[in-house]
């Protein structure tokens, strides 16, 4: 770590945490007491705040609601037994960050300041970490462009914002998913690989038709022909076929997860074969009929190891065996779990005290 942040803090006379049923949690509605704010202006990062969580008011002009220079991430935070508070791997969640930044053309923000910021947020609403297994503090930091102008070039001015929310389960049961091949999340030379707003807008319309077709989620193709799978609506995906962990291999059409890549690490320090390759809808399907995938599931922050339950294509659908009996992602989920919740020691070093 640097220098310890400068932040000024105003801290709420109206605590909410009393009357929050945190045995009700819907993903993202509830939030903690207070919200860090910073701003870029001139050329630098200042203003750090850590402020009540409330309204913002900005200029209708404001370059973001235009021209949509947003980008985000998730991470999460746990509470251990002896009331430790801890992130889970915040630093990997700073590079990121600042690579959805030089994609969109925003400042870089320093990983000490996307880490201390998170750090100070929790220390302060430490109270609103859930307990219970599954349950956690989701963190959204997020950078938008405020420049008033409706010009199109790169905003000079930006807010950085990080919220908190106590959570449980993204997803309640294993999902129904189709494999897409109308519409396209990303494209080669796009911005695939970045957390931008605007990757999750153009995916509203797509998961609202597959949802209407009763399926949970979709399965992203690659934009060009459809031949080859990418990930999920809201998370990597990973599959077991003939006994092997296999996954689509990033590039710049899919976001490189790190829960993706928390559990690759486990899965190489079982010594368990691991591919990461392009992986092809014709194989998947075959090994699907051969009855030679035995797990499939999405990996991701929110959504943490979630089993597939079936994999549709053009409508035709296919089974997986009852995730209950899924080997590999059930020991892994409990292996990450046990080191998140710190009840076995965290030799990778993912965990990140407050
Ligand atoms: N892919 C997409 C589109 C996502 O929204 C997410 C969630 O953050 C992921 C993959 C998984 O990334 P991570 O494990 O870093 O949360
Ligand atoms: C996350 O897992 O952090 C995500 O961003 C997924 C979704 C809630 C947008």
């Amino acid at each position: 770590m640097t220098d310890t942040l400068d932040i000024k803090i105003t801290q709420t006379s109206a605590s909410r945490l009393q009357e929050t049923d945190f045995a009700d949690l819907p993903f993202g509605k509830v939030f903690t007491d207070h919200m860090f704010v910073a701003d870029y202006e001139d050329g630098e990062w200042k203003n750090f705040q850590i402020v009540p969580y409330g309204d913002m008011s900005f200029s209708p002009a404001m370059s973001v609601l235009h021209y949509g220079q947003a980008f985000f991430e998730g991470l999460k935070v746990y509470k251990h037994a002896d009331g430790k508070a801890v992130i889970f791997r915040p630093y990997k969640n700073a590079d990121r960050f600042n690579k959805s930044a030089a994609r969109l053309c925003a400042p870089e923000l320093p990983r000490d300041i996307f880490v201390q910021s998170i750090a100070a947020l929790v220390d302060i609403d430490r109270g609103w970490i859930p307990e219970g297994n599954g349950n956690s503090l989701y963190i959204r930091p997020f950078m938008f462009s405020t420049d008033p102008y409706l010009g199109v070039q790169p905003s000079k001015s930006y807010k950085f914002i990080v919220l908190a929310c106590p959570v449980g389960a993204y997803y309640s049961k294993p999902l129904n998913v189709k494999i897409e091949t109308k519409f396209s999340r990303s494209a080669e030379g796009g911005f695939g690989f970045a957390k931008a707003a605007g990757n999750y807008a153009g995916s509203l319309l797509p998961a609202l038709e597959a949802m209407k077709e009763g399926y949970d989620q979709l399965i992203w193709t690659d934009g060009k022909d459809h031949a080859y799978i990418e990930e999920l609506g809201t998370a990597n995906v990973v599959f077991v076929i003939d006994g092997k962990i296999v996954t689509p291999s990033t590039r710049d059409t899919i976001l490189e997860g790190i829960t993706r890549d928390t559990l690759l690490t486990l899965a190489r320090h079982w010594d368990l074969p691991v591919e990461e390759r392009r992986v092809s809808v014709e194989e998947v399907i075959a090994a699907l009929k051969e009855g030679r995938m035995t797990e499939a599931f999405g990996v991701g922050t929110a959504a943490t190891i979630t089993p597939i339950a079936a994999i549709s294509l053009d409508g035709e659908r296919f089974e997986l065996p009852d995730p209950a009996n899924a080997e590999f992602s059930k020991k892994a989920l409990k292996t990450l779990d046990e080191i998140r919740y710190g009840i076995t020691p965290d030799t990778f070093e993912w965990n990140y005290i407050v």
